[in-house]
C-alpha cells in the first residue's frame, strides 16, 4: 500500500481519460504480437510512444503496471479546499526545471507545459527564511558561501571536462572551492539547500564532473529559473494531453495494471511476460523502467542482462525525495514566505524544509505547508507511519515557531517512493567512478531490447526532460531500423557499447615508475 489514507483509483480517477477499457483484461492467456512493446508509461515512454507514431510505425503496445499514464509525475488528492473538494497536490515531479534561453533553447517539458496550460508560479529561492531549534535565526549569509563557492566548483568542473581530466566526488569539489562545513549544522542545513534539495543524495555520493553538467545542462542551457506546479489537473495533464494525441480513446494498444515480470531478448525479438500470463511477443522493446526497478530485479531478464549491462545499473544510483503534505486549520506560518529551512542541532537533513503551498500567489486559501526529507531521513521517514512522522515534524514546527501555538495539521500524506514497486526510489544521480563509457553502457542495447529513461540521459539525468529527450531518442532510432527494412549500414541500428571499460593506471606501468616491489600477481 502506497498511500495508507488514500486509494490509488480515487488518487487517479481523473487521469485515466485514455483508456479505461485497456483495463479490462480478456480470460485466458495470450500472447499479442507487436512491432514495438514500449514498457512504462511515463514520460519516457509516451514520447517513444509518440516518435513511432510520428514515424508512421502504429503497431505498438504501450504497458505499465500503474493505473494511469505518467509515472513518476504522480498526484493525489489530499486535504479540503473551502468549496468542500480536495486539493490536487504532486506526490512526484513538481516543477518544470529551466525554462528557456534568450538564444531560443527551450525545455520540452516548458514547452508541453505551456502548450497544454499547465498552471505553475516561478519558484523563487530567494524567498527563503531560515531557523533553527531556538527559532527564526538568519543564517542566509551561509547560504551566500555556499553559492560562491558553487561559482568556484563549477568553473573546476569545467576544466576537469576540458582537460578530460580525472572525476572525483561532489564532497571533494566543494572542499576544494572552499567550502567546508564541517560541524557547523547551520552550515549543513545551508548545504544541504544547495545540494541535497536538487540532487537527493549526499554530495560524497555525487560524482562531480556530470553533477555539475547536469546543474549547468538544467540551468544554463535553458534557463536559471523554474515553476512550481500547482495545476488541479495534476502535472501529468501535460503528458496525458500528449498522450491522447496519438492514442485512440480506450486504444487497446495501452495495458495500464500490467506489472511486466519477464523480458526475453535475443537478436531475433523480444518477448515480455506480464503477472497475469499473458505475454507480448515484439520485434523490437523499448524498457524504460527506473534504474532502481531495474535494480531490485523485480522484473527477470533472460538471459541474465552481460556484465557490461549490470555493473552500469547496479553503479548508477537512485536518491529518494519524500514530500510530505500536511494541512492545518489555517496558515499560522509567515504568508509571503515560500521556502523555510531548518537547521536541526544534531542531525544533518533531519526535516530540513518546508514549503509553503498558501504562499502568496500559489494557493494561498489551501493552508497547505509540505515538508521534504532525501536519503537516509526519506528512507527512515518511508518506513515509519504518518503518526509517527507527525509528531516529529510537530516537534521541529514548534521549536521553529516558539512564539505561535502550533496547531496539529488536520491532515497528512506522503509516498513511500522507496518502497514503491514501480521506482524503487525518486530520481538517479551519477555517482563517482561512473565515467561516460559506462554510462553509454546504461543506454546501450542488447541485441533488440533498448532502455530509456531519465537516467539515461548524460546531460538531464534525474530531470523530467532527460526522460522526454531519451525517449523521443530511441523513438526515433527504432522508427528508423523499422523504416529501413534492414537498409541501415552495419552498426548504424545500435548505440555504441563498451564491453571492456578502461580508466586506472595499469599496475606495470605504476611499477614502472614508482619503484613498487611486490608483484600481486605472485
Ligand atoms: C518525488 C519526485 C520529485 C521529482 N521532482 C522533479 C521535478 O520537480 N522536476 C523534474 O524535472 N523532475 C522531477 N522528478 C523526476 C521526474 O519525475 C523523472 O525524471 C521522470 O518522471 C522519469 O520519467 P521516466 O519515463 O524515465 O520514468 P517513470 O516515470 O518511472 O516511467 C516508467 C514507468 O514504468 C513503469 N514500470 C516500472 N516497472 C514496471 C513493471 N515491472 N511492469 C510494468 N511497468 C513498470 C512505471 O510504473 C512507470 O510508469 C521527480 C521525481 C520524483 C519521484
Ligand atoms: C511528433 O510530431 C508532433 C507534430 O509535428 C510534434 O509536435 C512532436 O513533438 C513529435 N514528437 C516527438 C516525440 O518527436
Ligand atoms: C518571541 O517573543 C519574544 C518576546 O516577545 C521575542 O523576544 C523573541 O524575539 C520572539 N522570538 C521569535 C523567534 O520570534
Ligand atoms: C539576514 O542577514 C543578511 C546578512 O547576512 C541580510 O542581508 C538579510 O537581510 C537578513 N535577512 C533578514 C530576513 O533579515
Ligand atoms: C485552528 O486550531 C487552533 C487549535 O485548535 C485554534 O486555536 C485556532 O483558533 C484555529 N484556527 C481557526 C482559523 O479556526
Amino acid at each position: 500500500m502506497i498511500f495508507p489514507s488514500i486509494p490509488l483509483l480515487a488518487a487517479s480517477g481523473l487521469v485515466l481519460g485514455v483508456s479505461q477499457a485497456a483495463v479490462i483484461r480478456k480470460e485466458g492467456r495470450t500472447c499479442r504480437k507487436t512491432q514495438v512493446a514500449v514498457l512504462g508509461a511515463g514520460v519516457a515512454g509516451i514520447t517513444a510512444a509518440q516518435s513511432l507514431h510520428n514515424a508512421s510505425i502504429t503497431d505498438f503496445l504501450i504497458v505499465d503496471r500503474n493505473d494511469y499514464i505518467g509515472g513518476r509525475m504522480r498526484n493525489t488528492k489530499f486535504g479540503k479546499a473551502p468549496n468542500g473538494k480536495p486539493y490536487t497536490v504532486e506526490l512526484g515531479a513538481n516543477w518544470v526545471e529551466g525554462l528557456e534561453s534568450e538564444s531560443g533553447n527551450v525545455n520540452p517539458i516548458w514547452r508541453l507545459a505551456k502548450k497544454h496550460k499547465i498552471k505553475s508560479k516561478y519558484s523563487d529561492g530567494d524567498s527563503l527564511l531560515t531557523y533553527d531549534e531556538t527559532g527564526y535565526y538568519n543564517f542566509t549569509d551561509l547560504v551566500d558561501e555556499f553559492d560562491a563557492a558553487w561559482e568556484i566548483a563549477m568553473k573546476d568542473a569545467d576544466s576537469i571536462k576540458d582537460d578530460n581530466l580525472q572525476d572525483t566526488s561532489v564532497r571533494a569539489g566543494l572542499s576544494l572551492a572552499g567550502w567546508k562545513p564541517k560541524k557547523d549544522m547551520h552550515a549543513q542545513a545551508a548545504e544541504w539547500w544547495g545540494w541535497d534539495f536538487e540532487m537527493a543524495i549526499l554530495p560524497e555520493q555525487s560524482g562531480f564532473l556530470y553533477d555539475m553538467y547536469v546543474n549547468k545542462a538544467v540551468f544554463e542551457h535553458f534557463s536559471d529559473s523554474t515553476e512550481l506546479v500547482i495545476d488541479q489537473r495534476g502535472f501529468n495533464a501535460l503528458i496525458i494531453g500528449e498522450a491522447n494525441e496519438f492514442l485512440k480513446k480506450n486504444d487497446p494498444r495501452l495495458l495500464l495494471n500490467s506489472p511486466v515480470t519477464a523480458i526475453k531478448y535475443g537478436s531475433s525479438g523480444v518477448t515480455v511476460h506480464l503477472e497475469d500470463g499473458d505475454c507480448i511477443e515484439a520485434e523490437y522493446a523499448i524498457c524504460t523502467f527506473s534504474v532502481g526497478v531495474l535494480q531490485n530485479e523485480v522484473v527477470k531478464f533472460e538471459p541474465t542482462l552481460p556484465r557490461w549491462k549490470r555493473e552500469a545499473i547496479e553503479q548508477f544510483q537512485m536518491g529518494t525525495y519524500t514530500k510530505i503534505f500536511m494541512q492545518f486549520n489555517e496558515t499560522w506560518w509567515p504568508r509571503d514566505t515560500q521556502y523555510m529551512l531548518y537547521a536541526d542541532p544534531t542531525e544533518r537533513g533531519y526535516y530540513p524544509m518546508f514549503q509553503s503551498l498558501s504562499a502568496t500567489g500559489f494557493v494561498p486559501e489551501s493552508n497547505i505547508l509540505f515538508g521534504t526529507v532525501t536519503g537516509t531521513q526519506a528512507y527512515q521517514v518511508e518506513k515509519q507511519t504518518n503518526e509517527e512522522t507527525q509528531t516529529e515534524i510537530m516537534e521541529v514546527l514548534r521549536s521553529m515557531f516558539p512564539n505561535i501555538t502550533v496547531p496539529e495539521p488536520t491532515s497528512i500524506l506522503y509516498p513511500r517512493w522507496s518502497q514503491d514497486k514501480s521506482t524503487f526510489g525518486s530520481f538517479s544521480n551519477w555517482p563517482p567512478g561512473m565515467t561516460l563509457e559506462k554510462h553509454q553502457n546504461l543506454r546501450a542495447n542488447v541485441h533488440r531490447l533498448w532502455f530509456a529513461g531519465e537516467a539515461n540521459s548524460a546531460e538531464f539525468f534525474g530531470y523530467l526532460q532527460g526522460a522526454w529527450f531519451e525517449g523521443k531518442e530511441m523513438g526515433d532510432r527504432i522508427g528508423k531500423i523499422l523504416n529501413s527494412d534492414g537498409a541501415l549500414a552495419d552498426g548504424e541500428g545500435e548505440l555504441t557499447r563498451y564491453d571492456v571499460l578502461h580508466g586506472d593506471t595499469f599496475k606495470d606501468e605504476y611499477d614502472d615508475a614508482n619503484g613498487w616491489t611486490i608483484d600481486l600477481d605472485d
